[in-house]
């Protein structure tokens, strides 16, 4: 259908984004048994995290050869130049299809991957980032808007999806012709795949869609609660890293429902940082607790478009309908 379906032979031009603690072998193996790419959130690169994540996915996947080809992982490139063991251990022991690269400089790990015959993905927010991409090899860019969840570029520096992937598409029909482009930001439904496709993208990539399904790893109470809210009650900023204790670069931040905690802190993000104990310590009781009035939910805009949590594969299969009625409106 794309050259993206085409390249790891898929149903959907549609990706599982690499979620960090979330993105499970459960959920990556489900999708690429379901025909999309499945990729492990290998996210801060905990070794013993992603082994065993991997595993499971590889286990569940067995001798499925096709599907095999459609497991694969990400990781942060900041926090890979602190610690790389994660991705030694992959690239020595397995044989991803894919490996994506997020948030930093790719260039110093880019090598190895393609050297291990992986397919580089690397997700860019800004154009300024499709140079370094290019030039590190990446073979599929993923340009992720800020409407995204979780993890994404500051407000300042980001852009909106709709723009970022028609002037990505644009640069890379001119500068890398060859270069697939996925869209990723508030896309989370059937209509927004075909509307990515109709503005020159070979597919998306989907992660807080994908967070509210059942194999996700994330806390089942908190799924419920992000099927009840909407677009505008997540809101991107750093209260939830200096809450965590994530040593995150300043050009990047983290999208999450605007819970009690969130509120009580937005419009003073010095103090926080200042002075983090008090904040810190209403966080770690409501993680203790399950209490997601304290507690973060890192998805995006799209949480309006949530308003239940299947298995992977029924939830790919309703994505692909959509698709199909969406493009055929265009088309009659
Ligand atoms: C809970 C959560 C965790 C994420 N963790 C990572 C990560 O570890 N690495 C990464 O490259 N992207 C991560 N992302 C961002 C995704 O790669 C993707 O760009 C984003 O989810 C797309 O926007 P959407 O949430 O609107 O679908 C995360 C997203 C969410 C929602």
């Amino acid at each position: 259908m794309t050259r993206f379906t085409d390249h790891f032979d898929l149903t959907l031009p549609l990706a599982l984004a690499p979620m960090a603690l979330a993105s499970g072998g459960d959920l990556a193996s489900a999708c690429a048994q379901a025909g999309t790419l499945g990729l492990v959130g290998g996210g801060y690169g905990d070794l013993d995290w992603t082994s065993r994540e991997y595993l499971i996915a590889v286990e569940a996947i067995g001798d499925d050869a096709a599907a095999m080809k459609r497991l694969g992982c990400g990781f942060i490139s900041w926090k890979l130049a602190e610690d790389s063991n994660a991705l030694n251990w992959l690239i020595d022991n397995h044989q991803p299809a894919a490996i994506m690269l997020s948030f930093g400089d790719p260039r110093p790990f880019s090598k190895q991957i393609i050297e291990s015959g992986a397919t580089l993905i690397c997700q860019i927010h800004s154009l300024k980032d499709l140079p370094p991409a290019i030039e590190a090899g990446a073979k599929i860019i993923v340009a992720q808007g800020t409407e995204a969840g979780g993890h994404g570029a500051t407000q300042n520096l980001g852009r909106g999806t709709f723009s970022f992937i028609s002037e990505t598409a644009d640069w890379l029909a001119t500068h890398a012709p060859e270069t697939c482009l996925l869209g990723a930001g508030g896309i989370a439904d059937g209509r927004g795949l075909a509307a990515a496709l109709v503005l020159g993208a070979d597919g998306v990539m989907m992660g807080s869609r994908f967070w509210a399904t059942k194999e996700c790893l994330a806390n089942p109470q908190a799924k419920v609660i992000a099927t009840q809210t909407d677009g505008d009650n997540t809101a991107r900023s750093s209260v939830f890293d200096i809450l965590r204790r994530k040593n995150w670069p300043e050009s990047f931040d983290f999208r999450a429902i605007r819970n009690d905690l969130y509120r009580q802190w937005e419009d003073r993000i010095d103090v926080l940082r200042n002075n983090p104990q008090e904040g810190r310590a209403a966080y770690d009781d409501g993680v203790r607790q399950a209490d997601f009035n304290r507690a973060h939910i890192g998805i995006g805009e799209s949480a309006g478009m949530i308003s239940n949590v299947p298995d992977a594969a029924t939830l790919i299969g309703d994505i692909e309908s959509e698709m199909k009625s969406a493009l055929k409106q265009l088309n009659p």
